[in-house]
């Protein structure tokens, strides 16, 4: 079990120059993290390894991307995307994360890279009223539908700008 930690508005922001990387195994739980991603998640190694990625999961997080970012792993592809974390002591910080399968000697995979990099403040605008719409029609919705609406409703988004999450995702990145 996580235990509960109450999120407070304070944002933490990931300096220009700053990676925070992180490993996985195929279900998601850490093997590896680096010092800044323990500074920024105001997390130990201790706490870290071996746990659930969702250990510093955001509740304002929608679902639906986390079922788009496994998803795209499952499928083999590379998630790109925007997500907003929770600290140890509840603050937050975004990021933008690029994750990849990690491919071990005999061509399967083991596991899987993050890579974060600072989000440019423009793109976490765009984000923050998107995700704000797909968390309420998943509250409406409950748990069991709620991903998926929330999903289609991404989608829908998305077709009505001609674009994918990943081009979204990388054209906000690079503006
Ligand atoms: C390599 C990798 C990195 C991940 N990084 C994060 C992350 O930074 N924040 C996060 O909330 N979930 C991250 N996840 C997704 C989590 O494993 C999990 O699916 C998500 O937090 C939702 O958790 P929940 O289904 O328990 O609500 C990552 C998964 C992988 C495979």
């Amino acid at each position: 079990m996580k235990p509960s930690i109450t999120p407070t508005n304070t944002e933490h922001k990931m300096a220009e120059n700053d990676f925070i990387v992180s490993k996985t195994d195929l279900k998601g739980r850490i093997t590896y993290a680096n010092r800044i991603f323990m500074r920024m998640a105001q997390r130990s190694e201790i706490e870290l390894l071996n746990v659930q990625h969702n250990i510093i999961r955001h509740p304002d997080m929608p679902r639906g991307v986390f079922r788009l970012l496994w998803d795209t792993l499952q499928q083999g592809g590379e998630f790109f995307g925007f997500v907003k974390n929770l600290c140890g002591n509840g603050d937050y910080y975004w990021v933008f994360a690029n994750i990849t399968p990690d491919i071990g000697s005999d061509g399967n995979v083991k596991g899987y890279y993050s890579v974060r990099r600072q989000p440019p403040e423009n793109a976490i605008q765009a984000i923050i009223p998107l995700y704000a719409e797909m968390l309420a029609i998943e509250k409406r919705a409950g748990p069991k539908e709620g991903p998926d609406k929330s999903i289609a409703y991404l989608q829908q988004f998305l077709a009505d700008k001609n674009t994918s999450y990943r081009d979204l995702a990388l054209n906000l990145y690079n503006d």
